[in-house]
């Protein structure tokens, strides 16, 4: 599939006419190139069709630091089998918020690239094209490597609800709304819920539309096709997207305003830029790890292997981020005071939803809290991985989460790393208000001590919540 998707890509590159023959075109036109002739993209197809987990189970696939609970007492604690199992378990969950995000990246890429064609960048809209088509194939690898490994280490039924969903039962609370309706039936309930969030999305539409009526010509094609189906535009709660910008009335009324306006389409890679970034802090420790095996000649587990053909195809997808938020969008119309509050309620949103915090047990993820790992710890800890009865487990979800340890420290030192990344890239956007262009949520954020408080809360809702 992706070998005909290039060939296509080939032909059409000579075909293309566009732009002034600036900087930012040529060099999409060369990332475009680069990306068309590369085979990242088929290696991962060829790994995900032959993986097995047995294959692949005594090795670590990357550093240990890089292991679910690492620096934690339990860490310590644990024998050399759960440290390994410790150490697939983080690669799946990380490439489970991965396999999302690229997901919210399909949808986003189809509502931005008919923008960017009608503004007459048509190798852009293509490479956003083949981006989407690269983003499917890995995103198959994920789910299949993950749930493999998943099935192998803590067995079929381990995680059939979600804590959040047990939240969700004990209080009826509707998220998107905040009202509960504790009397009424659930037929009833669905009914109305339905019913608002109806009518918060043509309200939404109908406001970006207004605030963007001069851009009418730009309108995205993507956008156009799905209001004649009446169905309403794809929207996540578990990549990091969907998560920064939740509720998922906001991530749609932010998707109307890409696919509304040149500059906004322009800076939504300002945006998408967070998760290439995110990503990037931890797979090229990954892509590291595959080279010095690859030196040694050691055995190079499949897993590894994903990552750094990853690392090396997202570095095309990051590069194509770069050009459009921060050179790009200088081709297009000054932006409007809504368009630039609209950008910035983003980002400020993306600040507070998955950088303002740093969490206990996984040292690469900045949540403003961890109740969903806690969860997850909870029942991992009584899996046949470490059978511990209920009680064992609460007890050690408290010492992990509620008390200092060194992983606290590890995650940290990535996510002031990851901020100072931000704030070089930011600091020429004239048009990000100060609390974004020098990341100062994130900055709030990266205290252990305020991670430390939040936890202890979360825990007790938790611990009556499990009980
Ligand atoms: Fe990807
Ligand atoms: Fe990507």
């Amino acid at each position: 599939m992706m070998n005909t998707i290039k060939a296509l890509g080939k032909q059409k590159q000579s075909l293309t006419v566009e732009g002034q023959g600036n900087k930012p075109t040529k060099l999409i036109e060369n990332t475009y190139r680069r990306n068309t002739d590369s085979d990242y993209t088929e290696k991962i197809e060829e790994l995900d069709r032959n993986f097995n987990y047995s294959s692949n189970s005594n090795h670590y696939w990357t550093e240990p630091e890089q292991s679910m609970l690492y620096g934690t007492p339990l860490y310590e604690s644990a024998s050399p089998r759960q440290k390994m199992a410790l150490n697939h378990l983080h690669w799946f969950g990380m490439y489970n918020v991965v396999a999302a995000s690229e997901t919210e990246t399909i949808t986003y890429n189809q509502v931005t690239a008919s923008v960017f064609a009608a503004c007459g960048y048509e190798t852009l809209s293509q490479m956003l094209n083949l981006e989407t088509s690269q983003e499917r194939s890995h995103i198959h690898a994920f789910h299949n490597v993950g749930h493999k490994t998943m099935k192998a280490l803590l067995g079929r039924d381990a995680f059939k609800a979600s804590f959040k969903g047990k939240l969700y039962q004990r209080t009826n609370k509707d998220e998107a709304g905040g009202l509960t309706f504790p009397s009424l039936p659930n037929f009833f309930n669905l009914k109305w819920e339905n019913s608002l969030a109806d009518s918060q999305y043509y309200v939404l539409r109908f406001i970006a539309k207004t605030m963007l009526a001069s851009h009418k010509k730009y309108y995205s094609q993507y956008l156009s096709e799905l209001e004649k189906t009446y169905k309403f535009i794809p929207a996540s709660t578990t990549g990091l997207i969907g998560r920064g910008l939740s509720p998922q009335s906001m991530q749609r009324f932010f998707a109307f305003n890409w696919g509304g306006s040149p500059f906004l389409a322009s800076q939504y890679y300002g945006i998408r830029i967070m998760a290439n970034m995110v990503l990037k802090n931890t797979e090229h420790s990954t892509s590291k790890y595959f080279k010095k095996l690859e030196k040694k000649g050691d055995f190079i587990p499949a897993p590894t292997a994903v990552s750094h053909y990853h690392f090396l195809d997202e570095a095309f997808h990051t590069t194509t981020s770069m050009l459009i938020a921060r050179d790009l969008y200088k081709d297009f119309p000054k932006p409007t005071a809504y368009e630039k509050f609209v950008i910035n309620l983003a980002l400020y949103m993306m600040q507070h939803g998955i950088l303002s915090g740093l969490s206990a047990v996984v040292p690469d993820r900045y949540y403003a809290d961890d109740c969903s790992l806690m969860y997850f710890i909870y029942k991992t800890l009584q899996s046949p991985l470490f059978e511990m009865s209920p009680q064992e487990a609460l007890h050690w979800v408290e010492k992990c989460f509620c008390q200092e340890h060194q992983g606290f420290h590890m995650t940290a030192k990535y996510h002031q790393r990851l901020r100072a990344d931000f704030c070089r890239f930011y600091e020429s956007f004239d048009h990000l208000w100060p609390v974004n262009r020098e990341m100062r949520l994130m900055a709030s954020g990266g205290s252990i001590n305020k991670a430390i408080q939040n936890n202890i809360k979360t825990f007790k809702q938790f611990s009556e919540a499990v009980a």
